[in-house]
């Protein structure tokens, strides 16, 4: 009888263990990310850091879900006749890099890091009426590697952490009147560290 209880003990014991390890969310375990394991709602709370930069203008003016890409704060349509072109790069005489350099002009207002260009329509996180997804439909669309380019959670945080469009929208420079563009909410790093949570966490959405 002694034994057995002690059995049972250790087979429960084992059984929450694994539940930690391997959870529905994350069923690598600590797999994923080179960080500790982290729980779904620890990857939930990380995920609305990141859904505070992604839905900031600097990262939306170029995730649009139109012909356009988008300008200032207010999201306004890129002035010039600018369009998207047939692969995201403008169309010819017209290209991106006509204007945008590898870095920001500021002395002129224009904006710059390297391989300017829109984000293909696959990757658009707001509707054709400019209205940015809300978190739970902008975490679909960012985990759907049929839409995303094929990034699972680490290949996220990569991108994240060195993708050279990524970095500019926190040295975005300055417009053409000499005032400064805005920044997302949270630094660079924070951000990374959020995206390396919600990874490890298997990222969960709401
Ligand atoms: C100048 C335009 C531009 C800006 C600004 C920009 N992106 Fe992107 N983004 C792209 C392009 C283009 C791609 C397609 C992949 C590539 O070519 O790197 C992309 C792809 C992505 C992807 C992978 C695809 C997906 O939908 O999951 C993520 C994640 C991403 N961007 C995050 C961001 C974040 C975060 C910001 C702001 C901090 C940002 N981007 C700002 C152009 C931009
Ligand atoms: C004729 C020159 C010109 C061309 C061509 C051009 N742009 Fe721009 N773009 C500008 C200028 C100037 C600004 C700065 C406007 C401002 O800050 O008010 C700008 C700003 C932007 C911004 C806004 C940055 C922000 O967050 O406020 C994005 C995004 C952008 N351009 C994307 C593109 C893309 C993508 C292409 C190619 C499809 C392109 N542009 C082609 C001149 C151009």
């Amino acid at each position: 009888m002694r034994f057995a209880g002690a059995a049972l003990l250790f087979v429960c014991l084992a059984a929450l263990g694994g539940a930690r390890a391997a959870s529905p969310n994350n069923p690598q375990g600590a797999a994923a990310g080179n960080d500790a394991r982290a729980t779904r709602s620890e990857g939930l709370a990380a995920w609305q850091q990141m859904y505070s930069v992604l839905s900031h203008p600097r990262c939306m003016n170029c995730h649009t879900a139109g012909d356009y890409p988008e300008q200032g704060d207010d999201r306004h349509v890129h002035r010039f006749h600018v369009v998207r072109g047939p692969v995201n790069f403008g169309v010819p005489g017209l290209n991106c890099a006509t204007c945008h350099q590898r870095a920001n002009a500021d002395s002129a207002g224009v904006p710059g890091a390297p391989g300017w260009h829109l984000a293909p329509l696959s990757m658009a996180w707001q509707d054709l009426d400019g209205r940015i997804f809300d978190s739970a439909a902008l975490c679909r669309a960012i985990t759907d590697r049929d839409k995303n380019g094929g990034l699972d959670g680490p290949a996220t945080v990569k991108h994240h952490a060195n993708a050279a469009l990524v970095l500019w929208a926190w040295a975005p420079g300055r417009r053409a009147d000499g005032s400064a563009r805005t920044v997302p909410p949270i630094s660079h790093e924070q951000f990374v560290t959020a995206t390396r949570t919600w990874s490890a966490a298997g990222t969960p959405c709401p």
